[in-house]
């Protein structure tokens, strides 16, 4: 990965945890969730801390793990949904790590976080329409961040991992061998 963290943007729901987990496997890097990260400082859920103490204070603490995170030792690094919200964050992580966007649609998000009860922006009575307006607001920031961007669509979490290790060794950003070969579909890295 030429020596950078690897971190992924993209909505809640667009994959990141899942398709990071699967990178970081291939490309033999360490994987951290920010969120994660964030829950362990807190001591708490995001959930029960968005409750008590506000987004501002969720905010701040995400900003200071992200700063932390995006100059440490390199890892691929999935990010909470509304990182890009502030410049900060925007700023470390586009100078210090490779920034990929899944880009998904909000209907597709939906779709697939319709049952979901842990995410404190989407508990309304519409949250297709709350993804809508989150979504109009944040794509334009999650694209100005991103070094590439993925239109996720429905391929599996195999096809978009492949996908993006592809986009990466064509731009020179990952060593050739770590990238599975489409002869040998099996192929998880380097032997
Ligand atoms: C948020 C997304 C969540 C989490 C927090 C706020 C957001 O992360 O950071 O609930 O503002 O969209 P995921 O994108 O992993 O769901």
């Amino acid at each position: 990965m030429n020596g950078l963290s690897l971190a992924l943007v993209a909505m809640p729901g667009a994959g990141k945890t899942t398709v990071g987990k699967l990178l970081a496997r291939q490309l033999c890097l360490p994987f951290v969730d920010a969120d994660h990260e964030v829950e362990r400082r807190l001591g708490m859920s995001i959930r029960d801390f968005f409750a008590a103490q506000g987004e501002a204070a969720f905010r701040d603490m995400e900003q200071a793990v992200i700063a932390e995170l995006a100059t440490g030792a390199p890892m691929v690094l999935a990010t909470g949904g509304g990182v890009v919200l502030r410049e900060p964050n925007r700023d470390a992580l586009h100078r210090h790590c490779t920034v990929v966007y899944l880009r998904s649609t909000p209907e597709e998000l939906f779709r697939r976080l319709r049952h979901d009860r842990q995410r404190p922006l989407l508990q309304v009575d519409d949250p297709l329409r709350k993804l809508r307006e989150l979504y109009r607001e944040r794509d334009p920031l999650y694209r100005r961040t991103a070094h590439f961007i993925i239109e996720t669509g429905r391929p599996s979490v195999q096809g978009l991992a492949n996908m993006i290790l592809m986009q990466l060794e064509l731009a020179g950003r990952v060593d050739p061998l770590r990238v599975p070969s489409p002869v040998d579909p099996g192929h998880e890295g380097p032997p």
